[in-house]
């Protein structure tokens, strides 16, 4: 089978989009100082863009990895934590989830409800893309760059095995 890796969201759109989340994100949190929790490993580009666009105060910056069992690039339905975050980063924290994709939605719930054992002030979701069509969990996403069709997606933090996710744009790969 051959398969060309195909663009499907480019640098500056991605760059456009990042600004309009944190112009809704300030708008949020003016006074109101966040904790960004990112899920690793996917959403560390995005993270890294996005806070640079914030100026709402962000008291911290902490991650979580969690892992999801795949067979090809279908998600094997359990997500199992690798890192966990400190209690005390979260507790009576208002925490800014980031997520580099909403998928089945196993992975975002998993770690929502993770969080809500830490009992954070309040709980915002923020999503650079969404896909829809493969939802099996209701996900509620406070603050959505894209959705897009069910494509397999690389690039910009999303990875196959491991590869590819140093492009600077979203690619998929079209037979
Ligand atoms: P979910 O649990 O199915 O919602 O997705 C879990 C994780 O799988 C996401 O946070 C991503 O890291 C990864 N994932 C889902 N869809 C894609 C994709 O199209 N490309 C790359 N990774 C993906
Ligand atoms: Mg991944």
């Amino acid at each position: 089978m051959n398969q060309t890796l195909t663009p499907l969201i480019s640098p500056e759109e991605i760059s456009i989009t990042i600004k309009r989340l944190a112009k809704e994100i300030n708008q949020d949190y003016q006074d109101c100082p966040l904790t960004i929790l990112g899920i690793l490993k996917g959403s560390f580009i995005f993270i890294a863009d996005l806070v640079r666009e914030i100026d709402a105060p962000v008291d911290n910056i902490e991650f979580i990895q969690l892992s999801s069992y795949r067979e090809n690039t279908v998600s094997a339905g359990k997500a199992s934590l690798l890192l966990d975050v400190d209690t005390r980063h979260i507790r009576g924290k208002h925490i800014l989830v980031a997520e580099d994709i909403v998928d089945t939605g196993i992975s975002t719930t998993t770690a929502l409800e993770l969080l809500i054992q830490k009992e954070p002030a309040s709980v915002k979701l923020c999503s650079l893309l969404d896909k829809p069509s493969r939802r099996q969990r209701e996900v509620k996403i406070d603050y959505l760059g894209f959705s897009i069709p069910d494509y397999f997606v690389l690039g910009y933090g999303l990875d196959v095995d491991q590869k590819y996710r140093q492009l600077p744009g979203i690619h998929y790969f079209k037979d």
